[in-house]
């Protein structure tokens, strides 16, 4: 089968679109014929293996694991004898641990949720990473109607998540993105959009009851200024130092709370197949839509990283079989 196939770190030149093995699924998995996968920033930093911490899980010189991607939608082909839930033919998205840009993965039943009528096999492979990763944010946040929410960085794959969901829980929302993608923000619901190359909002007089940080790009001090006596920061950010990434910015999260009566977080997105179905279904019945600025075949993968990379991609880029 055709896969996209790396064996070492780097921009998008090291991907090869090339044959490997078909997966064994021995009697506990579920053999999935792929559809749609779409490009998470994580898939990017595994490529690059930067920021360097990562190659401790991911193989200090080279990719232990040679097939790229986590988020995939698709068919069932076969199914292992101890797997209850699904059987041949059924429609299933989820997320993998790697293995996922490829013509067929190998995943445990706990991995997938059906992928209901009325939901593209594109639209479902957008959802596991960055919407479960939006939603758990929100919840985190206790996100209720009439809070004020920030998204920062709410164009971009977790963000055009977060920002149409905390609209459907009836919060004021307000999104910090680059000018190239202001329209889209507001088109998705955003009550307020801030081009982050013009206005500082950590400077401004609002005060959020939630921010959601996706960007990193302040200090806590001053995200803090604009967070509300008893607000909550949620740092779902993985950027930050090319040695230690977010490391450092989520362990001071974690120090400085409990001292404080904001509440700082960080968020740890959990595999969640209950959010996966939830998701699904609000796509389903209309209340969300994924943003999906393009779709490429499987084998230009490579180029569709360097879209991403180069032109500050809105909402989710999808690979299609
Ligand atoms: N904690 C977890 O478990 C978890 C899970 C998933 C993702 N994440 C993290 O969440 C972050 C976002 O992921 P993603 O997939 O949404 O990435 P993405 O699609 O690349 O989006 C990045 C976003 O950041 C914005 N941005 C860039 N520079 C900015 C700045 N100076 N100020 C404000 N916004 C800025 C971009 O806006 P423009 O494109 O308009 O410039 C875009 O909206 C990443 O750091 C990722 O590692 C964490």
């Amino acid at each position: 089968m055709k896969a996209i196939v790396y064996e070492e770190y780097g921009s998008a030149e090291v991907l090869r679109y090339t044959d490997v093995d078909k997966p064994a699924i021995g009697d506990d998995k579920v053999l999935v014929r792929v559809r749609a996968a779409s490009i998470n920033y994580g898939d990017r930093a595994t490529m690059h293996g930067s920021p360097s911490i990562m190659r401790l899980a991911f193989g200090l010189r080279r990719p232990k694991k040679a097939v790229l991607g986590r988020d995939i939608a698709g068919t069932v082909e076969a199914v292992g004898a101890k797997v209850t839930r699904f059987r041949a033919g059924d429609q299933v998205f989820g997320e993998m641990s790697q293995r996922g840009f490829a013509e067929y993965v190998a995943a445990p039943e706990t991995h997938l949720a059906p992928k209901p009528e009325g939901v593209t096999f594109e639209q479902a492979a957008t959802l596991p990473v960055a919407g479960t990763t939006a939603l758990q944010a929100l919840r985190l946040g206790e996100v209720a109607p009439g809070r004020t929410v920030l998204v920062n960085g709410a164009s971009g794959g977790v963000g055009t998540f977060a920002v149409q969901l905390a609209k459907t829980l009836g919060a004021v929302v307000s999104g910090v993105c680059s000018p190239r993608n202001a329209d889209l923000v507001r088109s998705i619901g955003a009550d307020h959009v801030i081009d982050y190359t013009r206005e500082d909002f950590t400077r401004g007089a609002g005060r959020f009851d939630v921010i959601v940080d996706l960007a990193g790009n302040h200090r806590l001090s001053e995200f803090r200024r604009v967070l509300a006596p008893k607000g909550v920061y949620i740092s779902s950010s993985g950027t930050g130092g090319a040695v230690l990434g977010p490391l450092p910015r989520l362990f001071a999260v974690a120090a400085i709370s409990p001292f404080l009566s904001q509440r700082l977080r960080g968020l740890y997105t959990k595999r969640s197949i209950d959010d996966l179905t939830h998701l699904a279904g609000l796509i389903a019945t209309g209340k969300i839509t994924p943003v999906i600025e393009r779709t490429y075949p499987l084998s230009e993968t490579a180029d569709a990283i360097r879209f991403i990379e180069a032109e500050h991609a809105r909402g989710k880029i999808v690979l299609t079989l």
